[in-house]
């Protein structure tokens, strides 16, 4: 039985939400001021206290702060007349777990204490994720695929031939190329990056070669080249599939010979820096599309790594998510790490169109959201719904029967994966809710039970 304690000065809202939440199955305390609230506080140590701001004795912000510092794991919902920022801003900052307004609406009310009940069971029940600072510069990963990229890392290691990595948006691309810089011999020297696709074909032939003082208009000063900059380092480059065709042809060349001249020089120079090239989009149907020389992409690919979707190796998700949220949590400086049941089991549901990227941008939001240091599936599931209609969605993905799926899947998810309660909020009987289940093979992933 979940223990609430009620602290307001109006008697007709203290009977009220007793007559309410006792009736749904708790144990209610009454308290009409401060001095009754703090007794009541310590001798039970409730599980939810809904606790009004304006007080006889006393501020409600100050019992919030007086109850936080017992260091009780209670949640703490606060009750207002007022719509005021200050006030709102601050409570939440003295760590309240939610914020309700007067004039109090039964179903919200009900809604937030579930809510709080189900934050403190997943708190009571769920191992902590591993916490401290994370090492940003380490690919995780155990499936087959992943394993293939770290034995290639290690080949690559003793050496400095030509890399080209191809993978979808946000697979680990740049992040590939910078462990296999660090794992080499020449980790000390540059790792140098060019964005193929953020450089005007004009101006791209200086900046990987330099350009000598007066080799154009403009050219007022002599400038370096990416090539110099990488020195006997990395020169990675990336959106390989942009480079304008004129200038493949340039880059081909230094390939074959390690020779180069600045833009506008006399003088052949030579580089060893290791060069490698990543591409989201496939560079050999570029080739057949006439867009990429195909010599240059037969020198490019020698040692190719595919960056594999995330979809493909779902079984890495666990170890993603422990990764990011201490990354996140580090850098946001919160500690949110545990998870509601059912939170990885619904990740590994979903279809990842940004892959990693998609998946660490879905944990910083969950997290900033998160009102304590659960991540609770309700709150997984809105991030998801929101971003799927806003996301690039594939044509398929707009057919009935996907859409009907994901409607009952986050209908379901959001009534606390309650059948009975999702049939009536969709308009359709129990047995047909069922049976779209099993058609549409949606996993029941058991979340916390809410009464
Ligand atoms: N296997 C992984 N382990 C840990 N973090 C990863 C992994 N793969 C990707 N990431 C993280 O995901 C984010 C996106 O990765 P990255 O920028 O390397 O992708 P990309 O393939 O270069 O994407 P794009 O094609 O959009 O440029 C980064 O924050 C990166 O650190
Ligand atoms: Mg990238």
């Amino acid at each position: 039985m979940t223990k609430i304690l009620v602290v307001d000065d109006e008697v007709s809202i203290q009977e009220t939400l007793e007559m309410f939440l006792v009736e749904k199955g708790h144990e209610v305390f009454k308290a009409g001021n401060g001095q009754e609230a703090m007794s009541l506080f310590s001798r039970h140590t409730p599980d939810v206290v809904i606790l009004d701001i304006r007080l006889p004795d006393t501020s409600g912000l100050d019992l919030l702060s007086r109850m936080q510092k017992l260091g009780t794991p209670s949640k703490i919902i606060m009750i207002t007349a007022f719509h005021d920022m200050e006030t709102t801003i601050q409570a939440m900052k003295l760590g309240a777990y939610d914020y309700v307004h007067k004039p109090l609406d039964a179903e919200e009310m009900e809604r937030t204490v579930n809510r709080a009940i189900c934050v403190l069971a997943v708190d009571r029940e769920t191992p902590t994720q591993e916490k401290g600072e994370p090492n940003t510069d380490v690919i995780i990963g155990k499936s087959k695929q992943m394993r293939g990229i770290f034995k290639m890392i290690g080949l690559l290691s003793q050496n400095r031939a030509t890399v080209l990595i191809q993978g979808e948006t946000g697979t680990g691309k740049e992040l590939i190329a910078r462990v296999i810089h660090r794992n080499s011999l020449y980790d000390k020297e540059p790792f140098i990056t060019l964005d193929c696709s953020a450089v005007v074909e004009s101006l791209m032939e200086s900046e990987l070669f330099g350009h000598e003082k007066g080799a154009f208009t403009g050219a007022n000063h002599t400038k370096l080249g990416k090539i110099e900059l990488a020195g006997k380092g990395t020169l990675f480059l990336d959106e390989m599939g942009e480079l304008p065709l004129n200038v493949q042809g340039k880059f081909l060349g230094f390939l074959q010979r390690r020779e180069y001249m600045r833009v506008g020089g006399q003088q052949t120079r030579k580089s060893s820096c290791r060069i490698i090239a990543a591409s989201n989009k496939d560079l050999s149907t570029l080739v057949q599309q006439g867009r990429f020389k195909e010599d240059l992409y037969f020198r490019l690919r020698v040692v190719t790594i595919q960056a594999p979707l995330l979809r493909d190796r779902l079984s890495d998700i666990p170890d993603l998510v422990s990764h990011f949220l201490r990354k996140i949590n580090f850098e946001l400086g919160t500690q949110v790490f545990k998870l509601q049941k059912g939170v990885i089991g619904r990740l590994k549901s979903h279809a990842w169109k940004g892959n990693v990227r998609e998946l660490e941008n879905l944990l910083v939001e969950a997290v900033i959201r998160a009102r304590s240091n659960v991540i609770l599936l309700e709150e997984i599931e809105k991030i998801l719904t929101m971003n799927h209609s806003t996301m690039q969605m594939g044509l398929e993905d707009y057919s009935l029967p996907q859409m009907e799926k994901e409607h009952i899947r986050t209908t379901l998810s959001q009534c606390g994966w309650n059948r009975t309660q999702a049939a009536r909020l969709l308009g359709i009987s129990l047995p047909t809710l069922r049976s779209k289940i099993r058609r549409y093979g949606i996993d029941l992933v058991e979340g916390c039970a809410v009464p």
